[in-house]
């Protein structure tokens, strides 16, 4: 099959959200902290009754209605996640829920875990299906979703939840770019989960800072590596200079805003440092006092990163800022948050802005596990179906309801002190959840779980 890729989104966002403004003055922390230290303004958020099963069903729900396609189409099913309610039975064994009907059971794939990478690897298993001699000429359905909150501390307000379903085939309108991916994988305990009776993850801040902006340099350097030795090979020459120039759009994991508008200026740090010296101060003007600084020395050098951001602002205004609405108005999806910049960034421009653009993908998951990869978006009547039936987001973020920060706090607690018990039923309203929501009804003794829908 050719031109594999993603053939339509649907993406879900907790209805409920806390103003970052109001948490400020909640956490009595100096007003701007959180909107422009972090580039955060709202965070949304899932009562107790939402859990990952239910965001996920509502996810792949709203796909499959508005692709209108049906369950028996769907020949693999794969979920990236890190939100865990059981360490054995998966989410997608829970999905198969809604195949029920169609009498499809035959359908592949399962759950895949590291952070916020878990939906890149679903990603990846689900396209090497519809290119493999297991496929069997059906469609194939990628889940990421996750609920990130962070105990009361400097994470707290860098949490968030969302979920996103992409339906993945061939003759897509956003194609993945073959031979054109570079991972950077290690060993690191910059956030990770080991409490297994807490919903928290234990985080070392810095670390994951630097652990993420060292993933993203190795990863860019691999790619353009790949991309030089790909087009010396195809003869294709439009990937001979490679660099942030290559691409029409760069997305990132999101964590939160401002490491995203930092990741970008390092991205020009990195084109900057492989640049013969003789042509810097024609290209880089100014910037030539950086010339020979060490990449692993310069995570937090003050001087070397506002030279840079300032540097490259226009650029990033252009090619990563649309990217960020869902990110600066929901916060970190994890394994979500990366396919959330996707959908931002395809809904910020009118569609015949977008055909022919190539945009890159930077997928980083604490631990840790990260990916540079990029797709090709196709002009043509796919394209414009896929982008029209994701304008909704923009209602969907204006129809939210606003929570105090006390009383997301309050239910906070009230989670925290009902995580892993059972029997349990959730006591929140499903009033303020957006039609065709799946919510919880109950967990009963034997941790069982039964869902309703709005
Ligand atoms: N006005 C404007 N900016 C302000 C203000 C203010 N009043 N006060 C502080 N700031 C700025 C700071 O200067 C800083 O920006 P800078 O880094 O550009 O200097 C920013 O706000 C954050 O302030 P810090 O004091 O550095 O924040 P803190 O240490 O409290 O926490 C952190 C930040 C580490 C990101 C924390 O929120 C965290 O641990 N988050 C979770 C981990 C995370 O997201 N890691 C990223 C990769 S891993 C992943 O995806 C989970």
């Amino acid at each position: 099959p050719e031109d594999v890729g993603i053939l339509g989104i649907h993406m879900v966002v907790p209805s409920t959200f806390v103003d970052q403004k109001e948490y400020e003055a909640f956490h009595g922390v100096p007003a701007g902290k959180y909107t422009i230290g972090l580039g955060q303004d709202k965070m949304g958020f899932c009562t107790d009754r939402e859990d990952i099963h239910s965001l996920c069903m509502t996810a792949l729900n709203g796909l499959v209605r508005k692709m209108g396609i049906s369950y028996a189409d769907i020949g693999r099913l794969d979920v990236g996640t890190e939100t865990i309610v059981d360490k054995s039975k998966s989410v997608k064994s829970v999905l198969m829920k809604l195949f029920e009907e169609s009498g499809n059971h035959d359908v592949e794939g399962l759950d895949t875990t590291n952070a916020c990478y878990g939906g890149t690897a679903a990603l990846f298993n689900a396209i090497s299906w519809v290119e493999s001699s297991a496929w069997d000429g059906r469609l194939a359905v990628v889940i990421a979703g996750d609920i990130a909150v962070y105990a009361e501390g400097s994470a707290r307000p860098t949490g968030g939840a969302g979920a996103v379903a992409m339906l993945i085939g061939p003759n897509a309108p956003l194609v993945m770019e073959r031979g054109l991916r570079a991972s950077y994988m290690a060993h690191a305990y910059d956030f990770y989960k080991p409490n297994l009776s807490s919903e928290y993850p234990a985080v070392d801040g810095k670390l994951s800072i630097q652990c993420y902006l060292g993933a993203l340099d190795s990863c860019y350097q691999t790619y353009c590596r790949k991309a030089r030795k790909l087009s010396a090979l195809t003869g294709d020459s439009s990937n001979d200079a490679v660099g942030i120039n290559s691409f029409d759009a760069m997305v990132f994991h999101s964590p939160y805003g401002k490491l995203v508008e930092k990741s970008f200026a390092r991205l020009v740090l990195n084109d900057f440092l492989s640049t013969p010296l003789e042509r810097v101060p024609e290209v880089y003007p100014n910037l030539e006092k950086f010339a020979g600084v060490k990449l692993e020395e310069t995570y937090f050098d003050r001087d070397v990163e506002k030279g840079f951001m300032s540097f490259s602002k226009q650029l990033f205004c252009r090619k990563t800022m649309p990217s960020l609405l869902l990110s600066n108005q929901v916060g970190n999806m994890y394994t979500a948050s990366l396919y959330g910049g996707l959908v931002s960034y395809l809904i910020s421009k009118p569609v015949d802005e977008l055909g022919g653009k190539r945009v890159g993908f930077f997928s980083y998951g604490s631990g840790l596990a990260s990916t540079m990869f990029s797709m090709k978006l196709v002009s043509g009547p796919k394209l414009a179906q896929l982008v029209s039936q994701l304008t909704y987001v923009h209602d969907s973020l204006a129809r939210r309801t606003k929570v105090d920060p006390a009383d997301y706090t309050a239910m906070m607690a009230a989670k925290e002190a009902s995580y892993n018990k059972a029997p349990f039923l959730p006591t929140a309203s499903t009033d303020s959840l957006f039609p065709g929501t799946f919510y919880l009804n109950e967990v009963d003794q034997m941790y069982r779980r039964t869902y309703g829908q709005v």
